[in-house]
C-alpha cells in the first residue's frame, strides 16, 4: 500500500491506494484553519487527525506529500518556525515583488520582468516565496535575521513525517539538512531554475538537468544573505528517506519510503496522468489553468508561470485568485446553496442580458492587480434578478480563467480540450457555461482527490524505483468520466473583455 497526502490551504486529505493496481483502499481528512497566514503546526495536527481518520498508516510502504505551493515556512536553527507561514494567497509582498523586478532590470521594469522569466520561469507576483522573504527582510528584520532554513509547506510536512522538528516536539530533532523537496515546488519559489543544466552564476554546484538548480544569487538579492539551508531537490522518483515509524510504515519491512512530494498543481497533473497537450482547469480556492509541456517558455508578461511538473516536464500555469470563492460570494449574496445557485444561473440567458461581473473580489494575480476589487456592470431593472446575478457570477469566474487559457495559447501551447476539476467543477451551471465561455469540449474526470492521488502515484513510483531504478510512474490515473460538447458563445467573452478593459 502507498499513501498520498494533500496538505492544502484548508485541510489535509490522505488516500491509501494499492501500489500495484491503484485501487483506493482508505481515505481520511481533517480541516485546519485557513486564511493567508497560518502556523504550520496546524498542518501537522490536521495530518495526524487525517491519518487517524484513514485508519493509520502503519501498513503503507511509501508515502508522498502534495501541498499548497509557495508558502514561506522560515525555520530557525532550532527547527522552530520563525513566524506564521505566509501563504500563496497573501498579497502583502506585492510591493516587494515590484521592487525585485525593477532591481533585476537595473531600474527597467520590462527588462527585469523578462529576466525573472528567463532565469526562473516566472515574473514575480506576491504569491512567490522570494517576495515574502524580501517582505520579511524589510518589515520584520529581527525575524529575517533568525532564518536558518527556508522550506515550503510540503517540504516541512515531509520533514516532520521523517521525524524531524524542534527537539521537544520530534523524535529526531532539528536537522535542517534533512529537508528535501522536488522540482515542481522548488520551481515556484523564485530562487530556483528548474531547467538549469549545470553550474551557473549563483547556482549550487551539484546541479543536474534532472534536478535544476537553486539561484542563490537571487535569494541574496531578496534577503540580503544566502547562508540559509534550502531543501535538497530530489529527482521525481527519488526517496528522501524513511518515515518515522511513529508516523507511517511501522508494520512494513524496512519502513515506509518518503517520496519527494510535489506542489499541488503538479500533484493534480500526476493524479490526472496529464501529458503534453492536456489542459486542466482547476476551480478551487485559486483558479488554475495548467498545461504540461516538454519545456517551459519565459513569459515576460507574467501571465504564465513556467513551473516544473512532477515527472521531468514543464507545467505552465495561469493562476487566478478568484475561483470557487466567487461562487461562495454569489451564494452568500443570494442566500442559496450550490444546487440552487446552479439552477438560478441556468435560468438566465448566456451573457445574462449584459450583466457582467469582473470578479477581482480581493485583488487578482492574473492579471497582476493585487489591490483590485470586483465590478458589476450593466445593472438595469431587467437584469436585477437573482437569475441574472447568479449567471453573471458564474460567467465572470470562468471568463477570468478563459483569459488564462488565452495566455497559454499565446505561449504556443495547443488548446483543444480541457479537463475541469475542483469542487466547483461538479456544478451543472459551471459545466454548461464552461462549454460556452471556453468554446471547447469539456472533460469532467471521475470525482477524486487529484492532488492526494498524484502524491499516492508518486509514492508507488518511488517504491518501484527502489528496486528497479528505471521504473516509470505506474499506469493508473484518474479517467475522464464525461465529455461535454463545445457550445461557443463568443459574445459572452466579448462583453466581459469590454468591461475588464475599462478597469
Ligand atoms: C499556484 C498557486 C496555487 C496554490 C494553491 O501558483 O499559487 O495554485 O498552489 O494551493
Amino acid at each position: 500500500l502507498v499513501a498520498g497526502v494533500d496538505t492544502s490551504t484548508q485541510s489535509c486529505k490522505i488516500v491509501v491506494r494499492d501500489a500495484q493496481t491503484g485501487a483506493l483502499v482508505r481515505t481520511g481528512s481533517a480541516q485546519h484553519p485557513d486564511g493567508t497566514e497560518v502556523h504550520p503546526d496546524h498542518w501537522w495536527t490536521a495530518f495526524t487527525e487525517a491519518s487517524r481518520a484513514a485508519g493509520g498508516l502503519d501498513d503503507v510502504a511509501a508515502i508522498a506529500v502534495g501541498g499548497q505551493q509557495h508558502g514561506l515556512v522560515a525555520l530557525d536553527a532550532d527547527g522552530r518556525v520563525v513566524r506564521d507561514a505566509l501563504l500563496w494567497n497573501d498579497t502583502r509582498s506585492a510591493p516587494a515583488a515590484e521592487d525585485l523586478i525593477r532591481e533585476l532590470g537595473d531600474g527597467d521594469r520590462d527588462a527585469g520582468a523578462q529576466r525573472w522569466a528567463d532565469d526562473t520561469g516566472s515574473v514575480l507576483v506576491a504569491s512567490l516565496t522570494i517576495t515574502k522573504l524580501r517582505w520579511l527582510r524589510d518589515a520584520e528584520p529581527e525575524n529575517a535575521a533568525r532564518v536558518a532554513a527556508v522550506a515550503l509547506p510540503h517540504d516541512w510536512l515531509s520533514w516532520r513525517i521523517a521525524g524531524y522538528g524542534p527537539a521537544d516536539e520530534s523524535p529526531l530533532g532539528p536537522d535542517l539538512t534533512a529537508l528535501f523537496t522536488d522540482r515542481s515546488d522548488a520551481s515556484g519559489t523564485g530562487y530556483f531554475d528548474a531547467e538549469a543544466s549545470g553550474p551557473e552564476t549563483g547556482s549550487d554546484d551539484d546541479a543536474t538537468p534532472e534536478q535544476g538548480a537553486y539561484r542563490r544569487d537571487l535569494l541574496r538579492l531578496a534577503l540580503g544573505r544566502d547562508d540559509v539551508v534550502l531543501p535538497r531537490v530530489l529527482a521525481p522518483s527519488e526517496s528522501g528517506g524513511l518515515a518515522h515509524p511513529s508516523v507511517a510504515g511501522r508494520d512494513v519491512d524496512g519502513g515506509a519510503l518518503i517520496g519527494p512530494g510535489t506542489g499541488d498543481n503538479a500533484g493534480a497533473a500526476l493524479g490526472l496522468g496529464m501529458r503534453p497537450g492536456d489542459i486542466a482547469i482547476s476551480l478551487g480556492t485559486s483558479g488554475v489553468v495548467s498545461a504540461v509541456a516538454p519545456r517551459r517558455t519565459a513569459d515576460g508578461s507574467g501571465a504564465i508561470n513556467g513551473f516544473a511538473d512532477a515527472t521531468g516536464n514543464a507545467l505552465m500555469l495561469a493562476v487566478t485568485l478568484n475561483a470557487a470563492r466567487v461562487l461562495d460570494a454569489a451564494r452568500s449574496v443570494l442566500d442559496v446553496d450550490y444546487d440552487e445557485l446552479s439552477r438560478l444561473a441556468l435560468t438566465a440567458p448566456p451573457g445574462s442580458d449584459g450583466l457582467v461581473l469582473v470578479p477581482y473580489l480581493e485583488g487578482e494575480r492574473t492579471p497582476n492587480r493585487p489591490d483590485a476589487t470586483g465590478t458589476l456592470h450593466g445593472v438595469r431593472i431587467a437584469t436585477s434578478t437573482r437569475e441574472h446575478l447568479a449567471r453573471a457570477y458564474v460567467e465572470g469566474m470562468l471568463c477570468g480563467l478563459a483569459d488564462g487559457l488565452d495566455a497559454l495559447r499565446a505561449q504556443g501551447v495547443p488548446v483543444e480540450q480541457v479537463m475541469l476539476i475542483g469542487g466547483a467543477a461538479q456544478s451543472p451551471a459551471v459545466q454548461t457555461v464552461a462549454t460556452q465561455v471556453f468554446g471547447l469540449p469539456i472533460g469532467i474526470p471521475e470525482p477524486g482527490e487529484y492532488v492526494a492521488d498524484g502524491a499516492a502515484r508518486q509514492a508507488a513510483w518511488v517504491l518501484a524505483a527502489a528496486s528497479a531504478p528505471d521504473a516509470t510512474a505506474p499506469a493508473w490515473s484518474t479517467q475522464v468520466a464525461t465529455t461535454l460538447a463545445a457550445d461557443p458563445r463568443p459574445e459572452v467573452r466579448e462583453q466581459y473583455a469590454a468591461v475588464r478593459d475599462l478597469l
